[in-house]
């Protein structure tokens, strides 16, 4: 297993916070922002589009990766210029063409990652495992913060991890959606490399501290 990383969601961190909040997150250790682009028909809600992303890129050094909770991934994804996300990741329910999505992505120097929905199975995306640089398992229905998450989503990071194994397939395993410090250990020891975590970060009575709680479970995980 690598030493896996957390990614700080901002999608529920008000516009007039921001920065501060991802300063203070970034002094604690936090070194990844995870971007939740919506556009209200994929999902309901309207999000943030990439002028966040560019703004965001000239205040902080921290590394930026989306995720795109849209219905026309190739739209946005051919506005994507280089050197703006680490990561892109696109869902597999939305994506017409998948193979081409990963191969633009690939061209910009861009590491490309499928995101499944809670009911999405994980045979749906096995041809593509080869391909991607990263699995999104969600484990709530996109579009929030703050749901609770999907017990059954679980199986699919056991799975996942052991196909991987299996195949020698050199995928990143990401979650996102639900993700508290009660559940990340769970969560780790079940396969996943990347937490993607919103309110359980920014609406924690321990912000900024919990950083270090969620960065400390990978080493535990380790060690044990
Ligand atoms: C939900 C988004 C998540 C969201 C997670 O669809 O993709 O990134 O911000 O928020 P929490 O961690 O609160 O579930
Ligand atoms: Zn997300």
């Amino acid at each position: 297993m690598s030493s896996g990383f957390i990614a700080a969601s901002i999608l529920d961190v008000p516009f007039y916070e921001m920065l501060e909040k991802i300063n203070l997150a970034k002094r604690h250790g936090l070194k990844l922002l995870h971007i939740d682009i919506m556009d209200g028909v994929f999902v309901p809600q309207i999000s943030f589009g990439l002028n966040l992303a560019y703004q965001l890129k000239n205040v902080t050094d921290l590394y930026l990766e989306t995720h795109l909770m849209v219905a026309d991934p190739e739209k946005i994804v051919a506005q994507i210029p280089r050197d703006l996300f680490v990561r892109v990741f696109f869902h597999y329910e939305a994506a017409r063409y998948p193979y081409r999505l990963i191969t633009t992505l690939h061209s910009k120097g861009v590491a490309a990652g499928i995101a499944i929905n809670p009911s999405t199975p994980i045979y749906s995306i096995e041809p593509l495992l080869e391909d991607v640089d990263a699995v999104l398992v969600m484990l709530v229905e996109p579009g929030y913060g703050g749901q609770k998450l999907i017990t059954s989503t679980l199986n699919k990071i056991e799975a996942l991890n052991e196909m991987r194994k299996k195949r020698g397939y050199r995928f990143l395993i990401a979650c996102d959606g639900g993700i508290k410090i009660e559940n990340a250990r769970l969560i780790v020891e079940k396969g996943a490399d990347e937490l993607i975590v919103g309110t359980g970060i920014f609406r924690s009575e321990k912000f900024p501290n919990i950083i270090q709680e969620f960065l400390s479970i990978f080493q535990k995980t380790l060690v044990t």
